[in-house]
């Protein structure tokens, strides 16, 4: 336990540094053909939504998969959450994209020797940094600050036949997310 939470640790103060040191705009170029990849690889290719749900909010596709985070509630910056979806979570179920993570220092600084029982799950597909930024322009596009997931957003990504929408509200029902 000592160990994970130190690992956990560490794993924050990599992130604090790489603030520190960034410059520039954010890593995700949020524009229209990033969206789209990401959001084909989001509904076709990548297990994220098995764990973050279809639309994000932390309510699994698949149940019984470990419940990921709500993205739409987030208060992540982009580049700390694609350092996240390459490094994965230590400590925790939030798998690693990158498939070089943990072979040398670039995942917080840690091999996997050194995040020992703490290393996360290797996530499946690896991706590649395209993938990458497209995920995340995907899911600040649509998730972060969005306010709860509208059965008109379920539609649009699923088709008008979908009967899983039906959990959702509709738009109109749903109070607009307060301005920043
Ligand atoms: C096996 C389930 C699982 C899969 C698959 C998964 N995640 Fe996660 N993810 C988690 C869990 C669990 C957490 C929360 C960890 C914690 O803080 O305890 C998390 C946390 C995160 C976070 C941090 C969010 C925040 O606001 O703190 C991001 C970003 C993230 N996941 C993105 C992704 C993306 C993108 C994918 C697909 C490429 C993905 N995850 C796949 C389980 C999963």
């Amino acid at each position: 336990m000592i160990q994970r939470l130190s690992a956990l640790a560490a794993a924050l103060a990599a992130i604090a540094l790489g603030f520190a040191f960034s410059a520039g705009p954010a890593a995700a170029q949020q524009n229209a053909a990033l969206v789209a990849l990401g959001a084909q690889i989001w509904k076709d290719t990548l297990p994220c939504r098995n764990c973050h749900g279809s639309f994000g909010d932390g309510v699994q596709d698949i149940a019984q998969e470990p419940q990921g985070a709500n993205f739409r509630i987030s208060g992540l910056d982009p580049e700390t959450m694609e350092m996240i979806i390459r490094c994965g979570l230590p400590g925790t179920e939030m798998p690693y994209f990158d498939g070089r993570a943990y072979t040398d220092d670039r995942c917080y600084g840690m091999t996997a020797a050194a995040a020992g029982d703490s290393i996360p799950p290797t996530g499946t597909p690896p991706m590649s940094p395209r993938q990458f930024q497209a995920v995340v322009a995907f899911i600040f596009e649509n998730f972060v600050g969005k306010g709860p997931a509208t059965r008109e957003e379920c539609l649009a990504f699923w088709g008008p036949e979908a009967s899983t929408c039906g959990r959702f509200p509709p738009a109109s029902e749903v109070a607009a997310p307060a301005a920043p």
